[in-house]
This record gives C-alpha cells, structure tokens and sequence, in this order.
C-alpha cells in the first residue's frame, strides 16, 4: 500500500452554535436567506474510516447522544458526501465510516453536517486526493447549508443559505454550558414555523424585504473575546418558533439564566439550549447545577477548528 492511501484515517469534526441567527425571506429554492455568526466547540464527532470497495457506515454514542434513528445507509449526510467526492474526483473506490458521536442527533448543532464534512475530510485523505480545501468547500455547500462550516471551524460568518462564509476574527475563548434534550426536532418545520406566525402578522411587518445581516456589535464582542459582550448580543430568530413548538425549553432557558449563565438561546433550530458563562469557572459551576436538577448539561468551549485528520 502506498503512502498516499492509509490502512485508516481518523478525523474529528465540531459541532457548532449559531451565536447570531437572522432570518430573511424565502428564496427559490425553498430555503431562507440568512445571516448567522458560527462557532464551532468542542463537541466533536469522531470518524474512522478505512478503504472498502463499497461504502457503508456504522454509528456509537460518546455520551449521552441518543443514536436511535440515524440511517445508516444512503440517506446518511455522510454516506452522501463519500459518494460526491468519488463521483466529482472519478474515484472508483469505498469507505467504511465508524462514526462516534457526541453532537446531539437533531439537535441544531450540526451533527450530521459535521459527519459530512468529516467523510469529506476522511475520504480525501484515505484516497491520497489532496483536494484543495475551496474544492472541499464547494461540495460540502451542496450538501448542506452548515456542511461548509463544519470543514471550516473557528469562527466565521455566513450568508446567503449560511453557506456563503467568511471567516470572522475572534480572541480569547468562551465557555458555554450546553443542555441536550432527548427528543430532537425538525429544521425543516421550526423554519416552517417562524414562515407561519410571519404570514399571521404579516400586517404588522409590512411588505418591505427583510435583508438580513449580522449585528456588528457581535462581530465586535468575538472580535474582543468578551463574553459579556457577546451575552447581550445573542440572537437567534429561530428561537421563537422553537419554543413554540417546544414551550418546556423555555422553562429551562430561565433555569440557567437565573442559574448563573449570562444568557441563553435555543443552538440553531433546537433543542439543544446554549448557555453563556463568563469564564471556565462559572461555566463549570452552572453545569453541576443544571446537571443536579435533571438536566444534560455539557461543558464545551469555543471557537476551535473544523473538520480535520488526527
Ligand atoms: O441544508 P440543510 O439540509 O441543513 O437544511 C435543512 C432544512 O432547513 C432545509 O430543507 C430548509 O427547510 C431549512 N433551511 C432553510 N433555510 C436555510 C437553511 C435551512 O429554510 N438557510
């Protein structure tokens, strides 16, 4: 075997918090315009991956992450992604993925569009591609809206369905306190929600179109590493069609902000709540506490790096 094409290749991918979510209108395609602000953390989704003549996959949990329910065959992201990368570099080869996963499944972190970007990252390497990573990039936007930021990581914002990204300047680290929750939700119909309750009160918003674009002031607090800063400036406009449709996270989001966290926001589309801390410390004391009054807390900080071989 040469050099170029491993026995195995081991790569880890982040899953990711939407810090600033805008949402505008809907286009063509049937997804919205959006401005968001992404930090990847250090929840990550472990893949081997070892050369097969076919693909197939197989998926373990590290941790509390409910794994029931993840196809494991061509509907996987990850499955899909392989399979791009192939047919785009005229591979006729396979891979067998064992995925460990930490991101909670359904859960508006990313976790399967970080499997994607890791199959993209594995296979790469497995086949001795060295495809550069704006190729990478390319075909993980046709994946998915986040399958670009998941190959990317750190901090960076992005535009149009999400996956038009730039990557933003952040220093220092923050601490975020996270609460899983066991049953997942739908991307497709929290959007569906927030377009219902807009047609609603569609007298109220006028007809003027909605541009959206990310508040410099949280640009400005990633910018400055502080966590304070960024506190005041969360915004998730998909937060309120999440809880909705989920009013119990709301009763969870005043624990924790009444629990010592600086804010809180429902993580992309939910259910997964993010907390806030001021610093490593705090982050750890509001763990124990949410994690003593029932709940799935996680520790995790961020921004750190997309998808890569380790
Ligand atoms: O791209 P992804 O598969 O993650 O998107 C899942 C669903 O979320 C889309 O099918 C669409 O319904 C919704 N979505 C959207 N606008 C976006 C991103 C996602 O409407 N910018």
């Amino acid at each position: 075997m040469s050099l170029t094409t491993p026995a195995s290749v081991r790569v880890r991918a982040p899953g990711k918090i939407n810090v600033f979510l805008e949402v505008g209108d809907v286009q063509d395609d049937g997804y919205h315009e959006l401005a968001t602000a992404f930090q990847a953390v250090s929840l990550y989704e472990e893949m081997i991956a070892t050369p097969a003549d076919d693909f197939a996959m197989s998926v373990s949990a590290k941790g509390p992450v409910d794994i029931e329910g993840v196809p494991t065959d061509d509907r996987n992201l990850a499955i899909r992604a392989a399979r791009l990368l192939a047919r785009t570099a005229g591979v006729d080869r396979g891979a067998h993925f064992a995925i460990r996963k930490a991101v909670p499944v359904a859960g508006g972190m990313g976790g399967g569009s970080a499997d994607a970007a890791a199959a993209l990252v594995a296979c790469d390497a497995l086949w001795g591609l060295g495809m550069p990573t704006s190729e990478l990039a390319h075909l993980a936007a046709q994946l998915g809206a986040d399958v670009p930021f998941a190959l990317l990581g750190g901090t960076a914002v992005g535009t149009g369905r999400g996956d038009e990204l730039s990557p933003a300047l952040a220093r220092g680290r923050f601490d975020w306190v996270l609460v899983t929750n066991e049953v997942g939700m739908s991307t497709p119909v929290v959007y569906g929600e927030l377009d219902a309750h807009r047609e609603r009160h569609a007298v109220d918003i006028g007809p003027a179109r909605r541009v959206p674009a990310v508040d410099p002031d949280v640009l400005h607090a990633l910018r400055q590493g502080d966590a304070g800063m960024l506190a005041a400036t969360l915004r998730n406009d998909l937060q309120a069609p999440a809880l909705h449709l989920r009013p119990d996270l709301a009763r969870v989001l005043e624990r924790g902000e009444s629990s010592g966290a600086l804010a809180g926001l429902v993580s992309g589309s939910g259910p997964t709540l993010a907390f806030l801390a001021a610093d490593e410390s705090s982050a750890i004391d509001l763990q124990v506490t949410l994690s003593a009054a029932g709940h799935v807390a996680l520790h995790v900080h961020g921004p750190v790096p997309g998808a890569r071989v380790v």
